[in-house]
């Protein structure tokens, strides 16, 4: 597998950490974007290392804003190259029932889930046809898919996301450009981790396979969605989710 630059958004988070490790066990340049340091980058690289990923960089970019990700893509042009595979992982919840949901959630949710699908993939889309080769694997839910009382919000960012992936998949699709996306299940993540245990161990209870999903999992898939084996895959979703949500 030729080797590629790859920028993962959220990089540094629990699944973010293990999709870029993932592809950087492919062979990859991996990048990821963060909000805040405070001694993560160090550990995260030196998690890479342990798996013998030494080609790594991150780099600052609030994927809500705009101007951020067009100094973020500029950065990462001048210190890394150009990239060929964008994963857009980040993402936030502010979950509540609607009667209870403020406008400032609805809005935090939408822009850092969905506003920075378009911030980001901006940047490198028009590239990548250029080059004729890419990957754009944007990272949902099964949420997005099913819907979840308390998350009108993200529900809906997240769907919105697999109407970008399908749209831009037929606009990139001669130009060598797959675009996917991936709808995960509960993650053992600090995501899933923050919910109620009541609440997270009730769900856990409507999960076919009865736990919860490992990140690496979902890493493993969007490695292979971001090779060169996966060309004939494009606009899908790829539900990934212990059987919760089956269609
Ligand atoms: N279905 C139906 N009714 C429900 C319900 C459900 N799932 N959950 C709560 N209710 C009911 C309660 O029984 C209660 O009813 P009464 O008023 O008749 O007693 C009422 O709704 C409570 O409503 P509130 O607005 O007061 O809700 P709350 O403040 O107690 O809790 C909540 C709301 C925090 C959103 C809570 O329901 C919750 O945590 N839900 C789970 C949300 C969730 O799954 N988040 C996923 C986070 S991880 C993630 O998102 C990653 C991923 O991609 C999978």
């Amino acid at each position: 597998m030729s080797k590629k630059i790859a920028l993962v958004t959220g990089g540094l988070g629990g699944l973010g950490s293990a999709i870029t490790a993932q592809l950087g066990r492919a062979g990859h340049t991996v990048i990821a974007t963060y909000t805040s340091d405070n001694g993560r980058v160090e550990k995260w690289q030196g998690h890479l290392r342990e798996q013998g990923v030494e080609s790594s960089y991150a780099v600052h970019c609030d994927v809500s804003d705009w101007a951020s990700c067009q100094a973020m893509a500029e950065e990462v042009r001048s210190e890394v190259g150009e990239v060929d595979i964008v994963v857009n992982n980040a993402g936030i919840t502010k979950d509540s029932s609607f009667k209870k949901m403020p406008k400032e959630s609805w809005d935090a949710v939408l822009r850092t889930n969905l506003d920075s699908v378009f911030n980001v993939t901006k940047q490198f889309a028009d590239g990548m046809a250029e080059r004729g080769w890419g990957r754009i694997v944007n990272i949902a839910s099964v949420n997005g898919r099913k819907g979840q009382f308390g998350q009108t919000n993200y529900a809906s960012s997240k769907a919105g996301m697999h109407g970008f992936t399908m749209s831009l998949a037929q606009e990139l699709a001669r130009k060598g450009v797959t675009v996917n996306t991936v709808s995960p299940g509960y993650l053992a993540t600090s995501m899933v981790m923050g919910m109620k245990e009541e609440v997270r161990q009730q769900i856990i209870e409507q999960i076919p396979v009865k736990r919860l999903g490992e990140p690496e999992e979902i890493g493993s898939l969007v490695a292979y969605l971001a090779s060169e084996d996966a060309g004939f895959i494009t606009g899908a979703n790829i539900d990934i989710n212990g059987g919760l949500h089956m269609e």
